[in-house]
C-alpha cells in the first residue's frame, strides 16, 4: 500500500524525523529554511498531510488554494493564531496542535524572564562583556526582589497556572489572576490565588505581571498605553504569550520614560523582526522565542503531531483536534 505523503515546514528533532521517515513518504525541511505563501499552497495541492509551526502563516489566501489534496494541518505548537481557523473550517481542513507538553517548559521561561526582569539579568550580562565593570559596591545595579512579591497571571489556563505553582511554591509569591470564568477551586486553594474582577484591577495590584491569554485578534492590543499607565512604577511586565497581545510602541514609550521597572518578552509582533526602539533599551530581556525550546518538549510536540497524524490515518478520534 502507498504511503501517505506528509510535509513537513521546518525542521523536527532528529527523533521525530526518523518516525516520520519510518511511517510516511514525509518531505523534511533539511535546511529549515522558510518557506513563502507560494511553497505551503504547492504542499496543500500535493500532500495529505501538512504540518506547520507557529511561525508560518496560514492565512485564507493560502487555504482556499484550488485543487488541494491535503485535509489535515498537524500544527507543531499549542498556539494557532497563524492560521486562519474560520477558513479552515470553510475548507473543511482538519487541524489539530500540541497541547500540555510544553507546559512545563513555556512557564519555566516565563519565570526565567521574569528573575531576568527583576534582577537585571541581561543588562548585568552585557555590562561583563563589555569590560565596563569595575567591581562590587553597594549601589550597583540594585534590583527588585522576587521572594514573597505579588504575580499577577492575566490568563489562567495550564501555562499560567504551572507558572503560578513555581512562583508561589518556589518564590513564596502571591498570585493574583484575571480569568473571564472561575478557575477550579482546587487550583485556588493550592495557590491560595485571589482573582481580580477585570484586568485594570490586576494590572494596578501587582508587582509582576505574566500574559498567558491566547493570541488573536480579540487579544490584539489587549495591553495598551491606558493599561501600561495603570502599572506601579516598580512593576515589571512579561510576555510568554504572543507578541500581538502587547501594543509594542506603547511598551517602548512607558519604558523609555521609566514609568515602569522593566519587561522580559519572548515573543514579537511581527517576529522574527523586534522594534529598533526595544533594541535600544536596557531595562527590557528579549528572548528568540524559547518558551517551548528544551530538546525534551520539543520532541514531545512532534510526538503530539505524530500521534494526531497516526489517529487521522487510521481513522480514529483525532487526540488534539481544533477544528
Ligand atoms: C506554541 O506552541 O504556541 C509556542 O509558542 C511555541 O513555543
Amino acid at each position: 500500500m502507498n504511503k501517505a505523503k506528509v510535509f513537513i515546514t521546518r525542521k523536527w528533532p532528529a527523533a521525530v524525523e526518523e518516525q516520520l521517515k519510518a511511517r510516511y513518504d514525509v518531505t523534511l525541511n533539511e535546511d529549515d529554511k522558510p518557506l513563502t505563501a507560494d511553497e505551503f499552497r504547492h504542499a496543500l495541492q500535493h500532500y495529505d498531510a501538512v504540518c506547520p509551526t507557529v511561525c508560518d502563516s496560514f492565512p485564507a489566501e493560502v487555504l482556499k488554494v484550488e485543487n488541494k489534496r491535503c485535509k489535515i494541518l498537524g500544527n507543531f505548537g499549542v498556539g494557532y493564531n497563524h492560521i486562519d481557523i474560520a477558513a479552515a473550517k470553510a475548507e473543511n481542513l482538519i487541524i489539530t496542535n500540541t497541547p500540555g507538553v510544553l507546559t512545563e517548559s513555556t512557564a519555566d521561561l516565563a519565570m526565567t524572564l521574569l528573575l531576568m526582569s527583576a534582577r537585571r539579568g541581561a543588562e548585568g550580562d552585557r555590562l561583563v562583556r563589555s569590560k565596563q565593570w569595575h567591581g562590587w559596591c553597594p549601589t550597583q545595579m540594585m534590583s527588585s526582589d522576587v521572594t514573597g512579591a505579588t504575580l499577577g497571571l492575566i490568563g489562567f489556563g495550564r501555562i499560567a497556572q504551572a507558572m503560578a505553582r513555581k512562583a508561589h511554591h518556589g518564590f513564596g509569591m502571591k498570585i493574583i489572576y484575571y480569568k473571564p470564568s472561575p478557575a477550579k477551586q482546587s487550583v485556588i486553594n493550592d495557590l491560595n490565588a485571589t482573582p481580580c474582577d477585570s484586568i485594570e484591577q490586576l494590572m494596578q495590584s501587582t508587582d509582576f505581571i505574566s500574559l498567558h491569554c491566547p493570541g488573536g485578534d480579540s487579544t490584539r492590543h489587549l495591553i495598551n498605553q491606558a493599561m501600561l499607565d495603570l502599572m506601579q512604577p516598580t512593576a515589571h511586565l512579561i510576555n510568554t504569550a504572543r507578541g500581538h497581545v502587547v501594543d509594542t510602541q506603547a511598551l517602548i514609550n512607558t519604558l523609555k520614560a521609566n514609568r515602569i521597572a522593566g519587561a522580559g518578552l519572548d515573543v514579537y509582533d511581527g517576529e522574527p523582526k523586534v522594534a529598533e526602539g526595544l533594541l535600544q533599551l536596557n531595562n527590557v530581556s528579549l528572548l528568540p522565542h524559547l518558551g517551548s525550546a528544551t530538546i525534551a518538549t520539543r520532541t514531545a510536540m512532534g510526538e503530539k503531531v505524530l500521534n494526531n497524524l497516526e489517529a487521522y490515518f487510521n481513522n480514529q478520534p483525532l487526540p488534539d483536534r481544533v477544528v
